[in-house]
């Protein structure tokens, strides 16, 4: 099982990431947490170029998608050992956020043609606004009209894929979490309560 967490800069992803996973270790599975962009070679330079002031160019984005591409089928090979190994894997961001934030659809589409599709995503939907408020501002993604424009795709992604579910991250993070708890809990069969 693959499920991913998806939403713009400062969503609140990782901290959610974390309660997924405690919450599912308690409830009696084996987690494995990933992220994207990893730490691989590819990951690294990655989180270099997004500091460039040019970053949110828009010929940039195909260079963005390749690597982007590249540094997730690395993450493949472990996946499918891990889903061999009957872990549950959680991730922070899957292919779907290249397709919200790279633009040019059809190459990133083509890119990610070999991709592991993540059997559910939780969209923490967020106004740029918001997103502006809580970000560190340190990469160049996170300005208001290209969030905005990032925000957009997601929503439209939410409306054309069955495996997209919303919850609305501007409510506290304890609300945040049991929405999150409840998109996940019926694909495991899990009771709301930990008890299965
Ligand atoms: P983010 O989850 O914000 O990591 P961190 O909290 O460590 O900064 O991801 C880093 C940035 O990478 C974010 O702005 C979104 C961007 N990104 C893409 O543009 N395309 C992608 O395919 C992925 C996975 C991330």
């Amino acid at each position: 099982m693959y499920i991913c967490l998806e939403g713009i800069d400062g969503a609140g992803k990782s901290t959610q990431l974390n309660y997924v996973g405690e919450w599912l270790i308690e409830s009696g599975f084996k987690v494995r947490k990933v992220c994207e962009p990893t730490n691989s070679d590819v990951g690294k330079l990655l989180r270099k170029l997004l500091k460039s002031p040019d970053a949110n160019r828009e010929d940039m984005q195909k260079v963005f998608g390749l690597l982007f591409a590249a540094d997730r089928l690395i993450l493949k090979n472990e996946l499918e050992k891990y889903e061999e190994n009957n872990e549950i894997i959680i991730s922070d961001r899957s292919f779907y956020s290249s397709l919200a934030y790279q633009i040019h659809q059809d190459w990133i589409n083509s890119l990610n043609k070999y991709a592991k599709k993540p059997d559910l995503v939780i969209l923490i939907d967020i106004t740029p606004d918001l997103a502006m408020k809580r970000c560190l501002k340190d990469d160049t993604f996170e300005n208001k009209s290209f969030l905005n424009d990032v925000r957009e795709n997601y929503l439209k992604l939410l409306s054309k894929n069955e495996n997209f579910r919303k919850v609305d991250g501007s409510n506290g993070e304890n609300k945040v979490k049991s929405d999150i708890k409840k998109a996940i809990a019926p694909l495991l069969g899990i009771c709301i309560g930990g008890i299965r």
